[in-house]
């Protein structure tokens, strides 16, 4: 895909950060959107940003904590639009607790939102992209989805889920005509950090101070549409900490030494 002129593309956490991002980006290069989160004055405010007239432009906000409402939801766009060429799974929450400490229901709502919510509204869409021959997922991992980290325990679980899914689907369907990117941010400055969630269920409230200086979502969402363009299957956006991936692939002993030096926040 080289030019999203027209290209129906639907953006889950729409309403800030990398999401926000992709949402301008897109609607500048021509693009009819779907945005979904849960907040919808913020997807308002979004749609306002995009500047694109009502005919290109559908709020779909929903809880991705919710999987009962994926297939009637894709319905709807189908009605609006008539097809959907480019799926974006973005939407999620970090998490900033110990393992030891985490009850078990955060656990599953990390995987539930961060997990489960991929592969489901994924499944909503595929039969769509089967039937136009023709179709993109692009899944938001991470490079916890590469290694674990402080504090991540079940984030980065399911950001590793996501590749094992996500690479068995690729395989599955790329005779039908669907391409599948993964992409594994670093540190972006986002309110990822903020909003993550804590062993008591509250958010962490407070910014990283490796997000503070970290790569923009508007340089990372850049970065995501060139990887769209030439087809990648998986790429790395960030600042150095993306060395890290390449270090545990490559020297693994190092790896091992660096990674206990690393600050959590
Ligand atoms: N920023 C980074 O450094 C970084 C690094 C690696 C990976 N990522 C990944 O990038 C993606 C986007 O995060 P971000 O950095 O842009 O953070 P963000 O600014 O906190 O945005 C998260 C988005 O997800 C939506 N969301 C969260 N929980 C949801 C739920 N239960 N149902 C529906 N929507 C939900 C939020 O919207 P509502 O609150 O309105 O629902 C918001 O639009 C995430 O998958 C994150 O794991 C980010």
């Amino acid at each position: 895909m080289n030019t999203f002129k027209d290209k129906v593309i639907w953006i889950t956490g729409a309403s800030s950060g990398i999401g926000e991002s992709l949402a301008i980006e897109f609607a500048k290069r021509g693009a009819r959107l779907i945005l979904s989160a849960r907040r919808e004055e913020e997807l308002i405010r979004v749609l306002n940003l995009t500047k694109l007239p009502s005919l290109d432009i559908m709020l779909l906000p929903f809880d991705l904590n919710d999987t009962s409402k994926a297939s009637g939801l894709a319905a709807q766009v189908i009605n609006k639009f008539g097809r959907i060429d480019l799926l974006i799974n973005n939407g999620g929450f970090s998490q900033r607790s110990e393992a030891i400490e985490t009850p078990i229901e955060i656990d599953r709502l990390l995987m539930e939102v961060n997990y489960f919510s991929y592969i489901n509204l994924s499944k909503a869409v595929l039969p769509y992209m089967k039937r136009q021959k023709n179709g993109h997922i692009v899944i938001v991992s991470s490079i916890a989805g590469k290694f674990g980290f402080y504090l991540r325990s079940s984030y980065s679980a399911a950001k590793h889920a996501l590749h094992g899914f996500f690479e068995t689907l690729r395989l599955e369907t790329e005779s039908l005509g669907i391409k599948i990117l993964i992409v594994c941010p670093g540190k972006i400055k986002t309110k990822v950090s903020i909003n993550a969630i804590t062993e008591s269920g509250n958010s962490h409230n407070k910014m990283d101070k490796s997000h503070e200086i970290a790569m923009t979502a508007e340089e990372c969402a850049k970065q995501i549409i060139n990887g769209i363009i030439k087809n990648k299957e998986e790429i790395y956006i960030g600042g150095k900490e993306i060395l890290m991936v390449k270090i545990k692939r490559l020297l693994p002993k190092l790896f091992s030494k660096l990674i206990r030096k690393q600050s959590p926040y």
